[in-house]
C-alpha cells in the first residue's frame, strides 16, 4: 500500500518537477518505507544561496549524528531526492551480507536498495539526459554536453560496466558467497600499521587518489583492484603526490578504473580512453589516456559512478550544513566517502583502513608524508561529517573500521 502510494506520489511529482517530460517507466524510485513524503520545505523555499540562510560559512560544525539530521522527507527540492532504479547490485546470495543487516540498524530510513551506483551504456539516453542536467558538478550533468555524455557512456558497452565485481573468484571455487572488500584511504593512521597483509588477503582492494603502495607493502597491502577517482583529483595526486613517489595509478591486472564524474573533464577523459585518443579539448587537452591507465583500454577496464548515487550519497549520508550555505553548491562528498559508500552499497563485507578517526591529530595527513603534516579541511567537503558517519557505521557493525589504540 505505501508503495503504490508512493508511487503514485512519485509520478504524480515527476509530472510537476519535469513538466510533464515523458520519464522511462521504470526509473522512477520508488520511496519505499518512508511513512511521509514531502518536497517542500516546512518553513518555505529556503534555498541556500537565494538570500535567505545566506551568511558567512559556519564555523566547523559539530558533527551531527544521524538521527539528529535533518529527514530526507525534508529536503529542499533541489537537492533531488529522488532518484533512478537499477537491480544490478542485488544479487547477492551471501545469508549476512550488509545489505541483509542493513534494514536492522539507523540506516534502513536512508538506505535505498535500487539505487544506481555505477553508469553505462544503459543511461545514455535522451530522457535521462534531460532528468540528469538539472544538477551540477558530481550529482549530475548539468555541466556536461549530450554529445558528450552519449559518446562516453555509450562506449561502456560491456557487462562488467554495469556490475561492480565481474566474477567472484571464491564463490566460482565453491567457497563463501559473500564479498569482502578493504577499502582503503590514505590517512596517517596506517603509518606503522603492518595492516598490509590482512588488506590483501580480501577479496577487492579498493583506493583512491595518492594511492601509493611501493615502499609501503607492509602498512598498506600491495594489490588494487578497485582505483577510484576524479580525473581532477587524479591529476592532482600525480602533481602534488610525485616527490612521494605516486608518478602513476595502480595499474595491475586486476585493476579497474572507477571515475567519479565531476563535470565534463571525467566524461572527456573516458571518451578519449575508449576511442584511444588523447583527450580534445578542456583542461586536459592533449593528455593521452595510456599515461594513467596504460595501453588496455577495454571498456572493461573502467567504472563510472552514477550521479544519482553521488546525490544520495550527499542528501542522505552526508548531508553537511554546508548544504544551507550560498556556497552548497560547491560541497560533495570527499571521494574517500564515495569510494567507502559506494563499497557498502556492493559488498557483502566491508574493512575501512585509512579513514578519518577522532583522534585524527595523533597522525599525519597521508601514511606517506616523510613528515608530520597536519590535516587538512577543504571548504569542499565535511571531513568531520565523515568521520561521524563512519563511526556510526562501524557502531552498527555495517563495516568494520580499523582505528589505532
Ligand atoms: C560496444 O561498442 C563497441 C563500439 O564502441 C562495439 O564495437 C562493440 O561490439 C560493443 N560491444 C557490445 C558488447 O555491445
Ligand atoms: C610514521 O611512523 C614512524 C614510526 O612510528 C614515525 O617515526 C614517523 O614519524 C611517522 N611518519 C609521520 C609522517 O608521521
Amino acid at each position: 500500500m505505501i508503495r503504490l502510494r508512493s508511487r503514485a506520489l512519485c509520478w504524480a511529482l515527476l509530472g510537476a518537477v519535469t513538466l510533464g517530460l515523458l520519464y522511462q517507466a521504470g526509473t522512477c524510485y520508488s520511496r519505499g518505507s518512508f511513512p511521509s513524503f514531502s518536497y517542500r520545505d516546512p518553513l518555505g523555499a529556503h534555498q541556500p544561496g537565494a538570500g535567505a540562510g545566506a551568511g558567512a560559512m559556519p564555523a566547523q560544525p559539530p558533527a551531527t549524528l544521524l538521527g539528529s539530521r535533518a529527514p530526507s522527507s525534508t529536503l529542499q527540492p533541489f537537492l533531488g531526492d529522488l532518484y533512478g532504479r537499477d537491480e544490478t547490485h542485488r544479487s547477492s546470495r551471501c545469508p549476512s551480507g550488509i545489505r541483509k543487516r542493513i534494514a536492522s540498524t539507523k540506516f534502513s530510513s536512508v538506505f535505498l536498495e535500487a539505487i544506481p551506483v555505477l553508469q553505462w551504456a544503459r543511461h545514455a539516453q535522451p530522457a535521462e539526459y534531460r532528468r540528469l542536467r538539472s544538477y551540477g558538478g558530481a550529482h549530475g550533468w548539468q555541466e556536461v554536453g549530450w554529445p558528450v555524455v552519449r559518446d562516453a557512456l555509450t562506449r561502456l558497452n560491456a557487462s562488467a560496466n554495469g556490475r561492480m565485481f565481474d566474477a567472484h573468484p571464491r564463490a566460482a571455487a565453491g567457497g563463501s558467497p559473500c564479498v569482502r572488500c578493504a577499502v582503503v584511504g590514505n590517512g596517517g593512521i596506517l603509518n606503522g600499521s603492518q595492516a598490509g597483509a590482512a588488506i590483501d588477503r580480501h577479496d577487492y582492494v579498493f583506493r583512491t587518489n595518492g594511492a601509493l603502495t611501493k615502499g609501503f607493502e607492509r602498512d598498506v597491502g600491495r594489490r588494487t583492484s578497485f582505483y577510484v577517482f576524479s580525473t581532477n583529483t587524479m591529476m592532482n595526486s600525480l602533481h602534488n603526490y610525485a616527490s612521494n613517489g605516486f608518478r602513476q595509478l595502480p595499474q595491475t591486472l586486476e585493476t579497474r578504473y572507477i571515475f567519479l564524474p565531476d563535470h565534463d573533464r571525467d566524461y572527456l577523459q573516458l571518451r578519449a580512453a575508449l576511442t584511444h585518443r588523447p583527450v580534445d579539448r578542456g583542461p586536459d587537452e592533449g593528455a593521452r589516456p595510456e599515461r594513467y591507465f596504460g595501453k588496455d583500454l577495454r571498456a572493461e577496464k573502467f567504472k563510472m559512478f552514477h550521479p544519482d548515487f553521488i546525490r544520495y550519497v550527499r542528501n542522505r549520508f552526508l548531508r553537511s550544513s554546508i548544504l544551507d550555505t550560498p556556497q552548497w553548491r560547491l560541497y560533495r562528498p570527499s571521494t574517500g566517502a564515495v569510494m567507502l559508500l559506494a563499497a557498502l552499497h556492493t559488498c557483502d563485507e566491508v574493512s575501512a583502513y585509512g579513514f578519518i578517526t577522532p583522534n585524527y591529530r595523533a597522525y599525519s595527513e597521508h601514511y606517506f608524508d616523510p613528515t608530520h603534516k597536519a590535516l587538512r579541511f577543504y571548504a569542499n567537503h565535511d571531513l568531520r561529517l565523515e568521520m561521524s558517519l563512519w563511526q556510526e557505521l562501524h557502531q552498527s557493525r555495517l563495516i568494520t573500521l580499523h582505528t589505532r589504540g
